[in-house]
């Protein structure tokens, strides 16, 4: 017992150990632009929920752009526009497949914030526990015709210019208090939902915010430890990606490790693009759309990989603010 406690301590306590490597935040923009060339690549073809990563990608870049005093602001340039020109080609075609959802999602500047990262925030349990992940394969209710109504509701009510009292359906509520020990892409989605409607400005008072994020991140951080513990995060990679992409931009750096930083960029094929699961033998269910190439790519995953890593250069970018010489 003394020596698992002894383990488990460790594990959790080296989580923030982080030494700067001038050479990590190159592999962090190449492996981006590999990723965004692949999806340029396939632009007719990836649905809404990867360029919605495209767009994430922009609105995470422009925030970590400094004004031309950084020595990646050149290269922070380069990603915002190769970016944009795939939202240009790609959105005629998604808009073809989805409507609302192209309209809803996919202008980068309702997703531009000035992401202040912190930690502590989160409410962390430090032994850890298998039934977290047994849960995630067990009772992973993916909720998805639920989400795709609560975030119609939220587009529907907004136009994300003015800010706007959104009278959102009871139905939504419910949902997001169906049940709070729901797992895996419930508790994604019902981020989302909020941050969408925070995104597209409906009125949302900033400490229930705040409250509702560090709750359903708390989860959700919970969720990733015990995976990455038990040795499952390929297993679910596409949702582990999702986490920490939805809960790394509302700021909890404790989603931003190192030794996940490096899995990710192993974990990305020689043509940019992420599959959806690293290995075969046991998978969690996938959220709504998605679809799988020939390639053994998923462009959902995809997606979220191009926002995973804008999100790490964000983030290494804000956290060693060194200025001067070129280091490609
Ligand atoms: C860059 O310029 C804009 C507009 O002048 C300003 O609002 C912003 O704070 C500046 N950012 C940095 C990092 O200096
Ligand atoms: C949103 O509006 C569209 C078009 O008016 C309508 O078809 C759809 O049912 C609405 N959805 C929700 C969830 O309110």
């Amino acid at each position: 017992m003394l020596k698992t406690l002894f383990i488990a301590g460790c594990l959790w306590a080296a989580t923030f150990a982080r030494v700067f490597d001038p050479k990590i935040i190159t592999e962090v923009r190449k492996g981006l632009e590999k990723n965004l060339n692949y999806i340029e690549k396939n632009h007719v073809r990836v649905n809404v929920d990867c360029l919605f990563g495209v767009a994430l990608t922009i609105a995470l870049i422009d925030d970590a752009y400094q004004n031309g005093t950084h020595i990646m602001d050149k290269s922070s340039l380069e990603l915002m526009k190769k970016s944009l020109v795939i939202l240009k080609h790609s959105i005629p075609y998604a808009r073809e497949k989805s409507e609302w959802l192209t309209e809803a999602f996919l202008h980068p500047s309702i997703w531009r914030k000035n992401i202040n990262f912190r930690n502590n925030a989160l409410h962390i349990s430090n032994v850890p526990n298998f039934k977290h992940v047994k849960n995630i394969f067990e009772r992973n209710y993916a909720g998805g015709s639920e989400t795709d109504f609560c975030l119609q509701n939220i587009a529907n009510f907004t136009n994300a210019v003015v800010p706007t009292r959104c009278f959102i359906d009871e139905r939504c509520w419910k949902y997001f208090e169906y049940d709070e020990s729901s797992v895996g892409y419930l508790l994604t989605h019902k981020l989302l939902i909020l941050q969408l409607a925070k995104a597209r400005k409906c009125y949302l008072k900033e400490d229930i915010y705040k409250m509702k994020t560090d709750e359903l991140c708390s989860l959700i951080y919970t969720e990733v430890v015990n995976a990455d513990y038990y040795g499952y995060l390929d297993n679910m990679f596409d949702l582990y990606l999702e986490e920490i992409v939805l809960c790394g931009y509302e700021g909890y750096s404790e989603f931003l490790q190192n030794k996940w930083l490096y899995y990710i960029l192993k974990s990305q094929r020689p043509s940019g693009c992420f599959p959806a699961f690293l290995d075969d033998s046991l998978k969690t269910r996938m959220k709504r759309n998605s679809n799988t190439f020939d390639d053994g790519c998923v462009d959902h995953t995809t997606g979220l990989g191009a926002a995973v890593l804008a999100l790490h250069y964000n983030y290494i970018i804000k956290e060693y603010p060194i200025n001067g010489v070129e280091i490609a």
